[in-house]
């Protein structure tokens, strides 16, 4: 009996180990990878920041800082927040860094742990994980196509095909302004409780996410956003739509899209997934254009995304999406003696510098248990290191997918292989 008890996860964290772990990699990869070759490139920032940038940049009246916020006091009496999502530390960072008085748009991409103390459910977790990008400083409706052609290529790339962008303008501020006065006349004709009227308060559009049936019913009257745009606004979704169909990037106009966090203002989109039952959103994103000035630094717009990674890969494993190399080493070494067990190691060291993934059967292992480590490992070759083998500089290289061998000098195994690993050299996705 063991001694001690086990510990277990906290509730509702996702976690990935082998060999999921692989397609996570593979998912994330391919995120990052798409956001690089549009010239996004890299922003580190904490999991933690002082709670006020989320009550102030994400808003009050938004689940997520009414509800889900994991705060709590630090050793210095700080109130402090784990990063529910991703934009208002971005936008923290470009204000306390100036990098915005370089050339815009600043663009960058994150990814990592995002916190929110939802009710974990499949496809909903208290600890997730989301690559975003964000493009700061430019009000071009070709920056929002931009942005929603990185997802895009992204999942294509994934192989997803199931699934609808969809799309809505939230208005600028005067679009909004003159919306709302119609919007809240509506609810006031509507029976609240206090504290959804207090959430109405703050922002009425809020009142578009309520789950209850006699809201929702309620609400399926009011008046529309996408109605009340000003012209400009109105020509700057029109030509995001047809900048769209210009890069055949399907899509479906929602009118009765809102996003989860306040700070959205004019395009805003999100990528549904049909396999995912409940939690169907892999992706979602916008404009956010008065957000930086609320945050104390200058008057500049921005727009970005969040992808959720735990979606995606739900939402490959819905489709049967299998991994373009579901092979996780290149080679895999099976020693039979001590004086073998150093060559492989030496020869092992040797491939993985030249970028080949090589792994060894480690332990004292016969022939048959060192072929079914090697069977196990996942490689694509496996090579059998004996005191022969040593002293000829020759052993046979066997093909696991076919079974096949090809005796090869170990001492120009590289210059052998290259024809063999030229495709599977590197790491997963962002090749
Ligand atoms: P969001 O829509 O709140 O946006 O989250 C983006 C994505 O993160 C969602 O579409 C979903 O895939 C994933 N996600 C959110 N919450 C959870 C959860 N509890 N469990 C699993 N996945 C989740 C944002 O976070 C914005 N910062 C996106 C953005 C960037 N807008 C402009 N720039």
């Amino acid at each position: 009996m063991a001694k001690f008890t086990q510990i277990q996860a906290p509730k509702g964290v996702s976690e990935y180990f082998p060999d999921r772990s692989n397609i996570f990699e593979f998912v994330r990869g391919s995120l990052i990878g798409s956001a690089k070759t549009a010239g996004y490139q890299l922003i580190e920032l904490p999991v933690f920041e002082d709670t006020d940038l989320f009550k102030r940049g994400v808003g009050e009246s938004t689940d997520v800082v009414s509800k889900e916020m994991y705060t709590f006091e630090d050793r210095g009496g700080r109130s402090i927040t784990l990063r529910p999502e991703g934009t208002a530390g971005v936008m923290r960072s470009v204000i306390e860094h100036n990098l915005d008085r370089g050339q815009l748009p600043v663009k960058v991409w994150y990814s990592g742990a995002f916190f929110r103390a939802e009710r974990p459910q499949a496809g909903r977790y208290r600890q997730f994980y989301q690559v975003g990008i964000e493009a700061i400083g430019l009000d071009d409706p070709e920056i929002d196509v931009e942005v929603i052609a990185v997802a895009q290529r992204a999942f294509q790339k994934l192989g997803l095909k199931n699934y609808t962008l969809e799309i809505t303008s939230l208005g600028d501020k005067e679009s909004r302004e003159r919306y709302t006065k119609e919007l809240r006349a509506f609810i006031a004709t509507i029976d609240l409780d206090e504290e959804t009227a207090r959430r109405a308060e703050i922002n009425p559009l809020r009142l578009f996410d309520d789950k209850r049936d006699q809201i929702k019913e309620a609400m399926s009257n009011a008046p529309i956003l996408l109605e009340y745009l000003t012209p400009e606004s109105a020509a700057h979704f029109a030509r995001v739509q047809e900048l769209l169909n210009d890069l055949n990037i399907p899509f479906v106009v929602n009118k009765r899209m809102v996003r989860g966090l306040d700070y959205y203002t004019g395009t805003a989109f999100e990528f549904i997934h049909h396999g995912l039952g409940a939690q169907s959103g892999i992706g979602g994103g916008g404009r956010y254009d008065g957000l930086m000035e609320q945050l104390g630094g200058s008057a500049l717009s921005g727009i970005g995304f969040g992808i959720g990674v735990d979606r995606c890969v739900l939402a490959c494993e819905a489709e049967g999406i299998e991994l373009p190399d579901r092979f996780v080493l290149d080679l895999f070494l099976v020693p039979l003696s001590p004086v073998a067990k150093s060559t492989a190691l030496r020869l092992a060291e040797r491939l993985r510098k030249s970028g080949l993934r090589v792994d060894i059967a480690y332990g004292d292992r016969s022939l048959k248990g060192g072929m079914k480590a090697a069977d196990k490992s996942g490689a694509r070759f496996s090579l059998v290191i004996g005191d022969d083998e040593i002293a000829s500089d020759t052993a046979a290289l066997k093909d696991m997918k076919t079974g096949e061998s090809l005796s090869v000098k170990m001492s120009a195994l590289e210059e052998n292989l290259q024809e063999y690993f030229g495709q599977t050299i590197g790491t997963l996705g962002e090749r």
